[in-house]
């Protein structure tokens, strides 16, 4: 059990923690930005909850694990995971901040692992699987429709594409799974290549069944859309 002192410090701290990150983050921006940081850390910390994680782990790591994502989507450099740079620059921050190791180490793996479709550092703690699995829930859902039509039309793509999915994979998606044209993606295609299957890929029995339910609404919503684009509904 925590002494009040404790609880104090983790407060002040978070709200350091705040905002350092909110200097990261674009404004406004609905698919990377504070809100998706927000949305993440409610559904982390209600999985976390459900699944008996540390909170103030998944808190923190929820706050810091995107700061580097526009910088990884606006200049596609191959090579730069934003993933390994957030979980670099969190440990640089949380240590001036005088956290204890043991809590820098658990939320950098936590966010060096948070990665979904190109991620080489695995979830090895109950935390980090909260995290990876709220993140990746943020994709699917009616969340995530609002989202993938807010990164599209930041990245200059169409919402929806009439592609054969192999040939599409070839000529756009390295081998490690990075897009090599952005513009060339869409919600569509995102959703045949990687969401469809996130139910799969959840580390937590609650993220299991939410992204069951999200995704079953997500298929739903293509299937009509496209119905409704060929004019035969
Ligand atoms: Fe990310
Ligand atoms: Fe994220």
């Amino acid at each position: 059990m925590k002494d009040e002192t404790s609880v104090k410090l983790a407060d002040s701290i978070l709200t350091k923690v705040w905002e350092i990150a909110d200097s990261y983050y674009p404004k406004g921006d609905w698919a990377h930005g504070r809100s998706h940081i927000e949305r993440v850390l409610r559904t982390a910390l209600e999985i976390g909850n459900r699944e008996g994680a540390d909170l103030e782990i998944i808190e923190i790591s929820a706050i810091l694990h995107d700061i580097f994502a526009s910088k990884e989507k606006h200049f596609g450099v191959e090579g730069f995971r934003h993933e390994i740079e957030a979980s670099k620059e969190a440990r640089n921050i949380l240590k001036t901040l005088g956290l204890a190791d043991k809590t820098v180490d658990a939320v950098c793996h936590c966010i060096e692992s948070h990665r979904k479709r190109t991620g080489k550092i695995q979830p090895q703690t109950i935390e980090a699987k909260c995290l990876f699995d709220a993140d990746k829930l943020d994709c699917v859902g009616a969340v995530g429709i609002v989202r993938s039509a807010f990164m599209a039309l930041d990245h200059g793509q169409e919402f929806y594409k009439q592609e054969d999915i192999d040939d599409y994979e070839r000529r756009n998606i390295r081998p490690d799974g990075t897009i090599i044209d952005y513009a060339q993606h869409s919600s569509n295609l995102e959703y045949e290549l990687s969401l469809k299957e996130v139910a799969k890929r959840m580390y937590t029995e609650t993220g299991r069944k939410l992204a069951k339910e999200r995704s079953s609404f997500m298929d739903e919503f293509y299937s009509r859309l496209g119905k409704e684009l060929k004019g035969i509904l």
